[in-house]
């Protein structure tokens, strides 16, 4: 079975969020269970493009518009991702450095997808299915259905993944004739309250959809940014499949990204060496339970609590504990912290930015992950944290409430709470410093923790069953 996984997305080459993650790890975990998975990118100018091998292998051109664009499709050289990666070049579109945020954006995503089935077309690529992740690549099952221009392409499944539906990549009609061309009175079905919207048109014209939790599933069919009456409408091809993590990689035993390995026998010493290093490191005293929050600064994420959260606890509560965030995005969000910085100076400290072995050492070193959200579609952070015997502090929503149990529960490991607020996270914060404050408890959670299996194996079958079920 020949499946393409198709995204703008893929760690290591280029990551912003979680997307990146699953695409980077689900094909691998697929191609043991025998599918030729591979997947097929954006190029970025960028460090991993920059420091690996590619050979070209296609190139051709298309009309984008009245723009006659080229493109180059470059193949990774030494296939140690896994899986087998392809990356489409068009200079002055596809050649840049960062993922999103240019003005350009939605020509950017319209050449990528309209090169991609340029090259399938004229190499005579024949996948059995296409697996589109997230709006980006949102037109590619309408085009399959309803361009002139890849007919020999129409009978290729499609399954379109929901990573956020928060993002829909509205465009305004304007934008529809640099589309290929295609069955002009179909536009209806590109059409949503008025705009152009790749995430409807994908619902829509897709063999089926998945997300990445059956929790997130379910709330999509009551409030997804408006396409809730789309979903509800088309849910009898819904999926709901919980994404794995890479345990290859997110490993404490095996982490070269950590300052000192264990595993579930040496949770307790393992985890202190790492506490103690990333604390001397920012100036936090050790012998405190830590707890941390590791993200985008989104409104989603609930990032914007975090300031009062953390004057809650440490200023109100008087909690004896420290707080470390690593993360970055909006500039009002991190205002905020930097002012809880110079209020709390020994019990408070962020780092800016992306940094990823930072992150590995954070979940080593932290006692509790706080994750306050307000939509968290399957979220991956929370998975990292149980695989490192870090105690995770979640909002019950989404993949959250399903990856998660609470202690009060049968078998709990975590702490759930029901809103993304102030009050509602500071006491889920207070009831975790109750278990870390018991050693007995907290050995038997981390060991429990330690031993859940999140890896893909379970889910890299499910998304084959889905495949077998679509291509009978
Ligand atoms: C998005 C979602 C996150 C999910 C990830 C991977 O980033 O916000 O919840 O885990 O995609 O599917």
């Amino acid at each position: 079975m020949k499946v393409i996984h198709l995204s703008v997305e893929c760690f290591p080459v280029a990551k912003v969020g979680g997307l990146a993650d699953v695409v980077g790890a689900l094909p691998k975990y697929q191609r043991k269970l025998g599918i030729d998975a591979s997947v097929v990118m954006p190029w970025y100018d960028r460090k991993f493009t920059q420091e690996n091998k590619f050979d070209q292998i296609a190139s051709g051109s298309f009309y984008q518009g009245s723009e006659q664009l080229h493109y180059e499709i470059w193949k990774e050289a030494s296939d140690q991702l896994g899986f087998p990666l392809y990356l489409i070049r068009i200079p002055g579109k596809l050649d840049r450095e960062e993922v999103y945020c240019y003005p350009d954006e939605a020509d950017q995503w319209l050449s990528f997808q309209h090169a991609f089935l340029h090259w399938l077309k004229a190499e005579q690529i024949i996948p059995d299915l296409i697996n589109c992740h997230d709006h980006h690549v949102g037109l590619v099952p309408f085009l399959l259905k309803y361009s002139h221009d890849f007919q020999q392409l129409s009978q290729v499944k499609t399954l379109f993944t929901v990573h956020n539906g928060q993002y829909q990549g509205w465009m305004n009609w304007s934008k529809g004739i640099l589309l290929p061309s295609f069955d002009t009175w179909r536009w209806g079905v590109l059409d949503w309250d008025g705009l152009i919207n790749p995430m409807a048109a994908a619902v829509k014209c897709c063999d089926a959809f998945s997300t990445v939790s059956e929790g997130y599933l379910k709330e999509l069919y009551v409030d997804a940014n408006g396409l809730q009456a789309l979903f509800r409408a088309e849910s009898q091809k819904g999926y709901g499949i919980v994404n794995g993590i890479d345990t290859e990689y997110w490993n404490p035993l095996l982490d070269k990204l950590i300052h000192t390995q264990y595993d579930s026998t040496s949770v307790k010493k393992g985890k202190y060496e790492n506490k103690k290093a990333l604390c001397q490191q920012y100036k936090l005293d050790p012998s405190l339970p830590l707890m941390s929050f590791i993200g985008r600064f989104a409104i989603e994420k609930g990032a914007d609590l975090l300031a009062e959260i953390i004057d809650q606890l440490l200023g109100k509560v008087k909690a004896k504990m420290s707080i470390f965030i690593l993360g970055s995005g909006d500039q009002d969000i991190q205002a905020a912290l930097q002012q809880m910085m110079e209020k709390y100076p020994q019990q408070f400290a962020v780092y800016f930015g992306y940094n990823e072995s930072l992150a590995h050492q954070v979940y080593a070193a932290t006692d509790l992950l706080l994750m306050p959200s307000r939509v968290e579609p399957c979220g991956l952070n929370q998975l990292y944290a149980l695989q490192y015997g870090t105690i995770p502090v979640v909002r019950g929503i989404g993949g959250l409430k399903d990856t998660v149990i609470d202690m009060e529960e049968p078998n709990g490991y975590g702490i759930v709470f029901p809103e993304a607020s102030v009050v509602d996270a500071s006491e889920g914060a207070v009831r975790a410093l109750e278990i870390v404050a018991q050693a007995d408890l907290l050995s038997e959670i981390r060991d429990k923790e330690m031993n859940l299996d999140f890896s893909w194996h379970k889910s890299a079958q499910k998304y084959l069953d889905l495949y077998t079920k679509l291509l009978n």
